[in-house]
């Protein structure tokens, strides 16, 4: 690389409001998130409008906030990339119209991410990233088993047939009481508990690299009624514990095989669920046995950020890759490869 390559990126799909500025692809010179956890927990969940009005009320700051950090000027930048979908729609467009205001001022090109892809790349953050790469997506919206030949190329191997990881959590979270996001109040639960309620393993089809989770929050769900209808005593954290064994063991077992069969050189994960303590241990150990290279963020790339969109987005822009003024939020984006 001839000169050094920064790019701002810009995330806004969800409920956090996100600025970053990345040097050449890998290195996080700033990393802004404004989190609306707070707001969203008196709602138990993320209100759309509301996500929307906080990213408006923060967007601004946050992308000043990057760049003084970074100790950039604007001019300073090669492009913005900003996530393009998939998301809440008024949530896209607050950081889509923030990117697209910011490029047209300063003359930049602007490149629209997919988030999932952003959550992949996260861990360029971390280490390079060596082909072919199994990467495991686990996030309130995604639950997903996508191989990598090469930068920018996904095929997608496995998905979720019904809810996400995520969305389960969060889910038995409400059924048990927890507080909005269900995940880090369940996997504190589960790690504390000494006991664990026995759930089923939605293996599906024996060579499926599918997911199901519905039917272990219904089984949740049913044990709950079942035991206070007999009078009984639901302990959360034996149903966390239990809960949380059977999602991890579906994981950790089809994400092994998945990378033995296609024979990958890197497996990673990634995603809010992917900052589970119990996931990434049962990972860790798993593919350490196998001797197959895994690697996991740390937490704050993990949950949403706008580091991982820059990271993306620069993988993209090497490529050549530019959206263009006319680019709309695609709440419903699917993850196509950029290159073959
Ligand atoms: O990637 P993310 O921040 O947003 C989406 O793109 O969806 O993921 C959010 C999800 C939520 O469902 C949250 O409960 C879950 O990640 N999560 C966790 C943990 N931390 C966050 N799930 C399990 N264990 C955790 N420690
Ligand atoms: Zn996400």
């Amino acid at each position: 690389m001839d000169k050094d390559i920064y790019i701002l990126g810009i995330e806004t799909s969800c409920d956090e409001t996100a600025a970053s500025v990345i040097k050449n692809g890998n290195e996080i010179i700033s990393n802004i998130v404004a989190s609306q956890i707070q707001s969203q927990q008196r709602f138990g969940g993320v209100v759309p409008e509301i996500a929307s009005r906080h990213h408006v009320e923060q967007i601004t700051l946050v992308i000043e906030e990057a760049l003084s950090e970074a100790g950039l000027e604007p001019m300073e930048l090669d492009a913005v990339a900003v996530t393009e979908g998939p998301g809440l729609v008024g949530a896209l467009l607050i950081g889509i119209n923030a990117a697209k205001a910011f490029a047209f001022a300063n003359g930049l090109p602007i490149i629209g991410v997919h988030h999932i892809a952003g959550h992949i790349y996260a861990n360029q953050l971390m280490q390079p990233m060596e082909f072919p790469l199994l990467a495991l997506i686990v996030s309130g919206g995604h639950t997903e088993l996508v191989l990598m030949e090469n930068h920018g190329s996904f095929k997608l191997i496995g998905e979720t047939r019904d809810d996400a990881a995520g969305e389960a959590y969060d889910k038995v979270a409400r059924v048990l009481g927890l507080p909005y996001p269900g995940g880090p109040a369940i996997d504190r639960l589960a790690h504390e508990s000494d006991d664990a309620v026995e759930f089923p393993r939605a293996w599906l089809e024996l060579d499926s690299y599918d997911f199901s989770f519905s039917g272990l929050k219904s089984a949740v769900i049913n044990y709950k009624h079942n035991l206070e209808q007999k009078g009984g005593e639901v302990i959360p954290a034996h149903v966390a514990a239990g809960f949380q064994q059977s999602v991890v063991e579906v994981l950790t077992t089809k994400t092994l095989k998945a990378a033995k069969e296609y024979n990958v050189k890197q497996v990673i994960a990634a995603g809010g669920v992917a900052a589970n303590k119990g996931l990434r241990a049962s990972l860790e150990a798993a593919f350490e046995n196998e001797g197959i290279p895994f690697y996991v963020p740390p937490i704050s790339l993990c949950t949403d950020n706008a580091a991982m969109i820059a990271a993306a987005g620069t993988a993209m822009f090497v490529d050549g890759q530019r959206g263009n003024m006319g680019m709309n939020g695609r709440p419903g984006m699917s993850l196509t490869s950029w290159s073959k």
